[in-house]
């Protein structure tokens, strides 16, 4: 049976940060990061943990779809950065929605993780019979960077998207494609600190902020865009062309503007929220996707690609007729 999206929902915690605010303490500027990123704010959380932002944006996605806590039969959390790993997210997610017995776990594909964490629910949807399902993406980066390292603490931002699906005769989901080519050159890190246990020492410490060379990640985006892009239209069996909208991860503006001259898309087909949000990882590809169906642009029937890439190097995209 086919697998189609019912509802979306967000939620970008109320605190932003200007540019501005970075000249306090680094050598940069709003023109720097504007001219280099497209990014002129973020919204950073303060007292709120990955599992808040997640929750509220499920929690809105679940009254948008109609259906009760009860009917949805599986959780799913993409997140780089769990405020707990024990239990996982999605359970945190499920007990803050009143959903008393579900399937619940999270999946990592950094950047990548909300279109791995679809690919991941819609599986287990046809395997284990579930009618509907939440998958939800969230980050809160503010955790994860440097604020020292310039080059990286200006792009992030935290927030969460949701989406519910639901199992029926609606058409929905085409195709799914998933790919990780090895990170050779270590391009993009950051490591779980390590302690000393009874038996051994922990060893040279490594570096547990994230560490990126982002002109090679860059490089790498811009061709895995358009590569994801091209398969995902491909196994849908229509045209890169007939393709409304494409809700690409909002990692640079650069980025997305170099793909739609690659790929000869025109920009205005692209979702760009990156000049209020930022890059907020897993949250990502579903505030964007949030951000079209909230916009009243979308029409029934119309062909939309996510499209995501990041650490791993991974990278993923789906076409969807809504
Ligand atoms: N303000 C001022 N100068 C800066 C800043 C800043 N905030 N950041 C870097 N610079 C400087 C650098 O130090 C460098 O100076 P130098 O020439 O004296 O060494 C100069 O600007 C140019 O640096 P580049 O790295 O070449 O700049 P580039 O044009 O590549 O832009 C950026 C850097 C914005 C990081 C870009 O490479 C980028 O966006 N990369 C992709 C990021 C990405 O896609 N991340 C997604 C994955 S994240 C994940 O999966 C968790």
């Amino acid at each position: 049976m086919p697998i189609s999206l019912l509802s979306t929902g967000r939620y970008l915690p109320p605190f932003t940060v200007g540019n501005e605010a970075f000249t306090q303490f680094l050598d940069t500027s709003d023109e720097w990061i504007v001219s280099r990123t497209g990014i002129h704010q973020r919204h950073i959380a303060q007292e709120e943990t990955t599992t808040d932002l997640a929750t509220r944006a499920a929690a809105q996605a679940l009254e948008r779809s109609g259906l009760a806590p009860e009917e949805i039969g599986l959780v799913v959390c993409a997140t780089v950065t769990p405020d707990t790993s024990v239990p996982m997210v999605a359970a945190n997610v499920k007990r803050g929605l009143g959903i008393e017995r579900a399937a619940a776990f999270d999946v990592n594909a950094n950047c990548s993780s909300f279109l791995y964490a679809l690919a991941a629910a819609r599986g287990m949807m046809e395997t284990c019979g579930f009618a509907n399902a939440i998958v939800v993406g969230a980050d809160c980066n503010s955790q994860l960077i440097d604020w020292s390292d310039r080059s990286t603490c200006v792009l992030f931002g935290d927030g969460a998207g949701a989406v519910v699906l639901h199992r029926g005769e609606e058409p929905g989901f085409l195709s799914c494609y998933v790919d990780c080519v090895t990170d050779t050159d270590h391009v993009l890190t950051c490591h779980h600190p390590r302690k000393d246990t009874p038996f051994c020492k922990a060893g040279a410490p490594h570096n547990t902020d994230l560490y990126m060379k982002g002109s090679a990640v860059m490089r790498f985006a811009v061709k895995a865009l358009a590569k994801a892009v091209r398969a995902a239209a491909a196994e849908a069996g229509v045209a890169v062309e007939d393709i409304a909208y494409f809700v690409p991860h909002q990692a640079n503006l650069r980025i997305i503007q170099s793909a739609s001259k690659l790929m000869k898309i025109p920009m205005e087909k692209f979702v760009v929220d990156i000049d209020h949000v930022a890059n907020t990882s897993s949250g990502s590809v579903p505030v964007a996707l949030d951000i079209l169906n909230c916009s009243g642009q979308l029409k029934k029937g119309d062909l939309v690609c996510l499209v995501a890439f990041g650490g791993g190097l991974s990278s993923a995209a789906s076409v969807i007729r809504v």
